[in-house]
């Protein structure tokens, strides 16, 4: 049964996620510049890192070298914070679950059974593939709950291993047996990979395979209307939302005023939404220097972009930018504006592409 509305905070053991709107991970792309600018907008009850293999970080610790770089930021920021681990190892899970509670105090550590991709199934037998090994799962479940108590654990499962093989209510159970404190489930099979759509009907039918822990919906949300449908339509506590957020990190503040039945705030205008985008460009240069920053923000931007008008041209010139200097003139030429502030910046320009001196030379100073 579809819960009353709006629909009442999570609780993830002892966390409460208020809003129940989570931040999904996403590898190469939830580092800590990100999760700040969506918690300046705010909006998300809890966000995730991005995936990180736990025998690398293993590996990177016996070797005394500095810890994965997916680990930027997660030991000073804000919380509530979920960081995301995948191996399929029970040992090394626990070893690593315990590491990022006794060292990092992060709030919740999440466990990826979902992941598609053939370098970590195949190769590692680790993130979907493990759904079809739920005895697997069960221990890696059930070690990592012992190893980090009272932290509280999680699993992100997709449907199954295929559509021919949709096993993702015995998996909820199994998942809950061995101590999770919550399931988020993607609405697809990893042979799906993102192609057709999020099966929301799948994901709540789950619910009734599970006692007490809350259930997470994700896939294919991309509005605060589709956020509300979710809750109103499907059997789910929470709702999360990975693509959309990435170039419209406010979509969960819009989110979350429409749960409260609140009119749902405006996108910012697009200066606005260039000034988060050069924002987040700061925040990624000032922890990676100039060369690798730059590189490392083109998909960002392309992200902020998406959907403008002009958006082609911006992601065509701005896939080959390599330094500060190119990458502000191409914002300043390219990055879709209003027809005021385009003019106002030709004219300030007199024609040539406008550069932020001081911006450039605050990038610079890494
Ligand atoms: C670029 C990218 C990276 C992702 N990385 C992860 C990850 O590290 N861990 C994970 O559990 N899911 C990962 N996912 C899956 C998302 O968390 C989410 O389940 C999926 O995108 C469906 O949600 P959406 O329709 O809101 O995008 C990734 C997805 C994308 C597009």
């Amino acid at each position: 049964m579809p819960h009353p509305f709006p629909p009442p905070a999570i609780q993830i053991g002892d966390l409460t996620v208020d809003p129940p709107i989570l931040q999904a991970p996403m590898a190469g792309f939830t580092n800590a510049a990100f999760r700040q600018i969506v918690r300046q907008y705010g909006g998300a009850g809890l966000l995730a890192t991005e995936m990180v293999n736990a025998r690398g970080f293993v590996w990177l610790d016996e070797h005394e070298a500095e810890h994965p770089d997916r680990l930027w930021g997660v030991a000073d920021e804000p919380r509530p914070l979920a960081v995301q681990i995948w191996d399929n190892d029970p040992d090394i899970m626990a070893k690593v679950g315990r590491r990022l509670v006794e060292e990092y105090r992060v709030s919740v550590v999440d466990i990826n059974f979902g992941c598609p991709v053939k370098q970590v199934t195949e190769k590692a037998h680790s993130g979907s593939y493990l759904l079809r090994d739920p005895q697997r799962m069960h221990a890696i479940i059930s070690q990592l709950v012992k190893a980090c108590a009272p932290t509280p654990v999680t699993a992100k499962i997709r449907l199954g291993c295929s559509p021919e093989t949709i096993n993702c209510n015995e998996i909820a159970r199994v998942v809950e047996e061995a101590g999770a404190a919550a399931l988020t489930v993607h609405g697809r099979t990893a042979k799906d990979f993102f192609r057709g759509n999020a099966d929301w009907d799948r994901i709540s039918q789950i619910k009734q395979h599970l006692k007490s822990i809350p259930l997470i919906g994700n896939g294919d949300l991309d509005s605060a209307e589709k956020v509300v449908a979710a809750f109103k339509h499907y059997d789910v506590d929470g709702v999360m939302i990975a693509r959309a957020s990435l170039g419209r990190p406010w979509l969960f503040a819009q989110a979350a005023a429409a749960l409260r039945g609140e009119p749902v705030p405006p996108d910012p205008d697009l200066e606005a939404q260039r000034d988060c985008m050069l924002h987040h460009y700061q925040l990624v240069v000032d922890r990676f220097g100039e060369a690798k920053g730059t590189v490392l923000m083109r998909k960002f931007a392309c992200c902020y972009a998406q959907g403008k008008p002009g958006a082609r041209y911006f992601r065509t010139y701005v896939a080959n930018v390599s330094t500060a200097e190119e990458f502000y003139r191409v914002v300043q030429d390219y990055f879709p504006v209003s027809d005021g502030a385009a003019a106002s910046l030709s004219r300030a320009g007199q024609g040539a592409p406008v550069v932020d001196q001081d911006r450039v030379e605050a990038a610079g100073k890494v």
